[in-house]
């Protein structure tokens, strides 16, 4: 049943689209982070992005190869860490137009199986560290600025991440009532939600090789259009809700291939 549609567009990007604008990625070293973190520099904006992985952080400035991208290694789940991220945001960028809150993790536990520890795990680095790296750095985000979320396209259930979609629902929620503390001052604030999207770690630590090929081939029958979505689909989507979308604010927007519409596979 899975149809390969091609995903090759020719290239309409315009190199000076976003010169002058700045942007934050927060879990930018790989997958989509790294995806919006490339469109963003490709429109000559210039990028802070993070990750905890000094290796991870190398490679990815290499793969992204220009001077616009700044690695700087944080932890989201650290609040001294997210303080120094504001700061050096502050000196490196001087203020924010565009903040992309991307980093996650899922993993996959029983009811049984979940303890203190895992479900403390999966809300700092989702709900916890989304909320307050939004808090440190909204003051430097500027008039007419946006954010924007990664949550999960949560509308089907996923037997073994009740934690995680637990902890999504919460960054969720914080995109519908951060948008409305920010409207007053003209910063929108949304979500994109992603289905199966093939990423190195399909978004779930520690899987190996072998799970990932099940977790895709799943992902293939489970999503009406028949495949994984590619991290530059997602990073469209991303770049819309922060960019073009002046008139949209509190949404979550699912890109996912029709999984969670209720359309049928
Ligand atoms: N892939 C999917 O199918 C899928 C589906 C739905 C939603 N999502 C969500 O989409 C987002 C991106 O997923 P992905 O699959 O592209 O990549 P990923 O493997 O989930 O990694 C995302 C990024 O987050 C960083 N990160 C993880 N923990 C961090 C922490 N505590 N502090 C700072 N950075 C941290 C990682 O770098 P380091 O490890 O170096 O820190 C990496 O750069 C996540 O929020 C994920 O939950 C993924």
């Amino acid at each position: 049943m899975a149809t390969n549609h091609s995903t090759q567009q020719p290239s309409t990007i315009n190199p000076k689209a976003l010169e002058g604008k700045k942007a934050v990625v927060t879990g930018g070293t790989i997958g989509m982070g790294q995806a919006v973190v490339r469109a963003l520099t490709d429109r000559g904006a210039e990028v802070v992005y993070t990750g905890r992985n000094e290796h991870r952080l190398t490679e990815a400035q290499a793969a992204l190869g220009t001077q616009l991208a700044h690695p700087v290694r944080s932890d989201a789940t650290d609040m001294a860490a997210i303080a120094a991220l504001r700061d050096q945001v502050a000196d490196i960028l001087g203020g924010i137009d565009y903040l992309f809150v991307n980093q996650g993790i899922a993993e996959f536990q029983t009811l049984e199986e979940v303890t203190e520890d895992s479900w403390d795990r999966i809300f700092e680095v989702n709900a916890k560290g989304s909320f307050f790296t939004v808090q440190r750095l909204a003051p430097l985000v500027s008039e007419g600025g946006s954010i924007v979320f990664t949550t999960v396209s949560n509308d089907q259930i996923f037997p073994g991440l009740s934690a995680y979609s637990g902890a999504k629902e919460a960054v969720a929620a914080f995109a519908k009532v951060l948008a409305a503390e920010l409207l007053p001052r003209n910063i929108r604030v949304n979500a994109i939600a992603p289905g199966f999207i093939l990423t190195p770690t399909m978004g779930v630590a520690d899987l190996t090789d072998e799970q990932r090929s099940e977790f895709v081939e799943q992902g293939n029958a489970a999503t009406p259009m028949g495949r994984g979505g590619t991290v530059e689909e997602v990073a469209a989507a991303a770049l819309y809700l922060a960019v073009e979308a002046t008139f949209t604010t509190g949404l979550e927007l699912p890109v996912d291939g029709g999984f969670g519409q209720g359309i049928g596979g």
